[in-house]
């Protein structure tokens, strides 16, 4: 999958610590199903389910049909789900428990030797240390050749506790045991950004300062925190969605082509993009960074409550629920070209983009004819709901007068009847086939923390005021304070 030929996958316990939390139930689960679907699945593949809900088998079945049937509506392919159904296994305890892990280690391992086994860590990040830990003091890691451990994002909550999360890693685990996960890396648009940029000769010589005004990358939310209050509290969107998705995607629009692409290669780049990353000076940031939480409003025609009235979060929190951030590239590429970065909650529509707006022509010569302002051209990637690919153009109207209209050029390359890949899908088999291509780099996730760390400490000393947003719109005008220039503009719509 991913960047590379399917090999052939070894069997393998898949044990998923937090199976019957939110991202288990909306992400792993369905995407497991689809491969077993695919035929991606070794037959002999089982998947050990813990939580701390003290469940029988039964009642695990029970919600792991409820979790396929909410992904795949009327589609359940029921002969498939039989089988899938059959690999689970539920294990119910506290990851404290040195016990949860001895029975842990006789449901994975025979009398000769362990098997090949995945530990996924879906839980609250403060519980990452005790887990990796207990693992080992079980025996659980070895052999180290065979078994990898999974880390959802965010990596730490800043960058000392990066680097302590780390450390316990490396005690615990070998490097290529560990797999840094962030599924946007998985998305289709974010692959396709790579062949875009260094299979096409038309791309790449306009890909710098010299054509590019600006870069702006959106992931706009429809959805609130859901049930989620107890971890968006302490993270927020910063480090929920910036520090990780939204500068990964920054990486890959600014990256050199890297000589080979192997896993290093290619982070070598992404890091080197992170490195040249202008700090924001202290007086800057008002200039740099802008939150926001949402109130109450309308999100698709439905009334919602604001995010102090959602269950679990505080009456006075100043979490922001939406962030905007400007960084400048400083390189021979990118000196000079604003990277706009916005994401947020409850927003009018769900979309995720990356925009890229080019310079005006150097020359006016439409000036004198009736054409209106013109808007220079832009390259459109959308990464969801439609997964496309967009170049905005000017031609004339067929006509007498000199009258023009934007047209788009639309390269998108996924049709109607096509299956849709979830990211969690290429990612997971990646995992069990020990690519770690489109996985993090410690290096990475450091130098991302450095990127973010001044916007952090500022507004860790501001807890008195944030400002709100109505949910349902597209956030404040506050947010244009960013832009360098006064004809820049948010762009919303494909
Ligand atoms: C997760 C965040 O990493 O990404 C969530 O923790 C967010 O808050 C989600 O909703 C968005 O993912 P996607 O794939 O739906 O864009």
């Amino acid at each position: 999958m991913s960047l590379h030929e399917t090999r052939e996958i070894a069997p393998c316990h898949f044990v998923i610590f937090g199976a019957t939390g939110n991202l288990a139930k909306i992400k792993l689960l369905p995407a497991l199903y689809h491969l077993d679907v695919s035929g991606h699945l070794p037959p002999e593949m089982t998947v050990v389910a813990l939580g701390r809900r003290p469940w029988t088998d039964e009642q695990w079945q029970e919600n792991l049909l409820e979790s396929i049937r909410a992904a795949v509506g009327g589609h359940l392919n029921s002969r498939v789900y039989e089988r899938f159904a059959r690999r689970f296994r539920y294990l119910s305890g506290e990851v404290q428990d040195p016990a949860f892990y001895q029975k842990l280690a006789e449901m994975t391992c025979n009398q000769d030797a362990c098997a090949n086994t995945v530990f996924y860590l879906s839980i609250k990040p403060s519980d990452f240390g005790t887990v990796i830990g207990r693992l080992d003091e079980a025996g659980l890691n070895k052999p180290r050749g065979r078994h990898r451990i999974v880390v959802e994002k965010p990596f730490g909550e800043d960058i000392e506790s990066a680097r302590l999360l780390n450390r316990v890693l490396h005690e615990h685990f070998d490097e290529e045991q560990v797999f840094r996960i962030d599924h946007y890396l998985g998305k289709e648009t974010v692959q396709n950004l790579l062949v875009f940029r260094f299979a096409n000769t038309l791309v790449e010589p306009l890909w710098n300062r010299n054509f590019i005004d600006h870069v702006q990358i959106t992931v706009a939310e429809d959805v609130g925190i859901e049930t989620r209050a107890d971890y968006y509290e302490r993270a927020g969107a910063l480090r929920d969605m910036l520090q990780n998705h939204l500068l990964q995607l920054l990486t890959l629009v600014a990256m050199e082509p890297p000589p080979a692409l192997e896993a290093d290669a290619l982070r070598d780049e992404k890091v080197k993009v992170l490195r040249s990353i202008r700090p924001i000076p202290k007086q800057a940031l008002h200039a740099h960074a802008f939150r926001a939480q949402y109130g109450p409003g309308v999100v698709n025609g439905v009334s919602v409550p604001g995010y102090q009235d959602e269950a679990g979060v505080e009456r006075n929190s100043v979490t922001e629920t939406y962030v905007a951030a400007k960084f400048y590239v400083d390189n021979w590429r990118w000196r000079g070209v604003p990277f706009y970065l916005r994401t947020g909650k409850r927003l009018a529509k769900s979309q995720s983009m990356i925009a890229i707006r080019f310079r005006h022509p150097p020359q006016q010569l439409f000036r004198e004819t009736p054409l209106e302002f013109l808007e220079p051209n832009w390259i459109l990637l959308s990464l969801q709901p439609s997964e496309s690919m967009h170049v905005e153009i000017h031609s004339k109207q067929p006509g007498l007068g000199m009258q023009t209209h934007t047209v788009q050029l639309n390269a998108s390359y996924r049709h109607g009847h096509e299956v849709k890949l979830d990211a969690y899908q290429t990612l997971l088999l990646d995992i069990m086939e020990g690519d770690r291509t489109l996985f993090i780099r410690f290096d990475e996730v450091e130098w991302a923390w450095r990127v973010v760390d001044p916007i952090l400490k500022h507004w860790a000393t501001q807890r008195e005021f944030i400002h709100t947003y109505p949910a349902g719109s597209w956030g404040l005008a506050e947010a244009n304070r960013l832009f360098d220039k006064e004809e820049q503009y948010w762009r919303n719509e494909l």
